[in-house]
Order: C-alpha cells, then sequence, then structure tokens
C-alpha cells in the first residue's frame, strides 16, 4: 500500500472513530446521571406516601440541584414505558412509572423549549390533570403556555404534536419506590437536561430566589414535595 493511500485510511479510520466517540458521548448524555438518593418528604419534612398521592394535580420537587423545579405525578392509568424517545443529546428508554400501581412519575418542570419553569408568583407551565388543556384539547397533559408546547407525561414528556416546532422530551428523573415504608426516592435524572442553560438563562432570577451558588447546590437527603398549586400562587391557563 502506498503512503499516501495508507495515510487517507488512517485518516477515515480515525475520522470515524471521532464520529463513534462523539456518538457516544452524545447518547451517554441522555442516558441516566446519577444524583443523591433523596427522600420525597412534605412540607413538614416527613415521607410522601405513594399511597396517599392524588391523581388530580402534579407535585413539584426540587432536583437533582436547588433550584431546578420537577414535576411528581400520579397518573390515572400505570404507562406502558420502555419506550425509546430522542432528546437534543441522543436516543434514551424512558422507564415508565413507579409505586404501587407503577403510575407515578417524575419529569423536570423546566420546559423543553425556552426552559420557562413554575416560579414561587405563577407558572406558565402546568399539569392539567382532569380539565382539558385549550391547546391540546385534552386533560392529562403538561402545557408550557408560554408558546403552547404540550408534553404527554404517560409518555416520557414527549411533546404532543402540534403546529409548534418540535422540542425534545421534558428530561426524566428516575423514581424509586419502597414498598415495605410506601416512600418514594429520586436517584438520577435521564433525558435532554439543560441544566446549565437553566442556569444561564434565569441567573438573576436565581440569586434573587436561592442566594448566590445556591441554586446550583445538589439536594442531598430529602426534597420537599408539595402540589403545585402550593408551589407557585398562579397558573397560567391555556
Ligand atoms: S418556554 Fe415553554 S413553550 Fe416556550
Amino acid at each position: 500500500m502506498d503512503r499516501r493511500r495508507f495515510m487517507k485510511i488512517c485518516g477515515v479510520t480515525a475520522a470515524v472513530a471521532g464520529l463513534q466517540a462523539r456518538y457516544t458521548e452524545s447518547v451517554e448524555a441522555a442516558e441516566l446521571k446519577e444524583y443523591s438518593r433523596v427522600k420525597l418528604v412534605d412540607a413538614q419534612g416527613q415521607p410522601i406516601k405513594a399511597k396517599s398521592l392524588t391523581t388530580k394535580d402534579a407535585y413539584v420537587f426540587n432536583y437533582p440541584y436547588a433550584g431546578t423545579p420537577c414535576f411528581l405525578i400520579n397518573l390515572e392509568n400505570k404507562p406502558a414505558g420502555g419506550e425509546k424517545l430522542m432528546s437534543d443529546n441522543g436516543e434514551y428508554t424512558w422507564e415508565g412509572g413507579t409505586g404501587p400501581n407503577g403510575s407515578i412519575v417524575a419529569m423536570t418542570a423546566i420546559c423543553a423549549h425556552q426552559l420557562s419553569y413554575p416560579k414561587k408568583d405563577g407558572t406558565p407551565i402546568s399539569y392539567y390533570a382532569t380539565e382539558k388543556s385549550e391547546d391540546a384539547g385534552v386533560a392529562g397533559v403538561i402545557v408550557c403556555c408560554e408558546h403552547d408546547r404540550v408534553y404527554d407525561p404517560a409518555h416520557g414528556g414527549k411533546m404532543i404534536a402540534t403546529n409548534k416546532k418540535a422540542t425534545q422530551p421534558l428530561a426524566s428523573i428516575r423514581l424509586e419506590y419502597d414498598p415495605a415504608t410506601d416512600e418514594l426516592y429520586a436517584k438520577g435524572v435521564y433525558g435532554g437536561a439543560r441544566f446549565d442553560d437553566f442556569f444561564k438563562a434565569y441567573k438573576k432570577e436565581l440569586i434573587e430566589d436561592y442566594g448566590v451558588g445556591g441554586a446550583k447546590q445538589e439536594v442531598a437527603d430529602t426534597a420537599k414535595t408539595v402540589l403545585l398549586s402550593e408551589y407557585s400562587a398562579q397558573k397560567d391557563r391555556c
């Protein structure tokens, strides 16, 4: 083999290896990232009991960071799970629900479009448990009224097709259920989490709410879990 052809083959091989490495990195980025195993507790610090969770509203807990809100939702029915979803970071498999009926799911409450999130004074992104969303025409969906994106919590937070430009699914939170105690734990995040973008986009607001660097503190031990209606004073409806 002449030297030029040999160098060309080496170059192509290296390029393919580079592409594969990048592809692997991007796929891994969508796979589970483990954080502290954190027990979900109520406003008084008592463990949330899975069997007592309502299906009529979403709960909010902050995880994996002090300033990153997530929805905890007890669906009416157990979702199938096992779906292959595509995030901006690559493909991943949504695990489905947990809890006594397999109906409890959790996903980030930070909109996958432009990162709107529930604040104390109000939230543009909400779970429509029983009431139909005007945008979606159905109940049982998460809707962000900022620019009308609709997500399906029974399918891993995947965006429901509308006339809006598609966005990736809401990133999922891995939960663990302890049947002996009926308690729930958050253990990690998978899918297209965009926490760094979120911290940059809302730096000023997060400093106001959590102090300098407070929002980026990893949650440890317990996470306070309250109804969305208690977490945010008002919900936008759309
Ligand atoms: S930020 Fe939620 S739809 Fe745009």
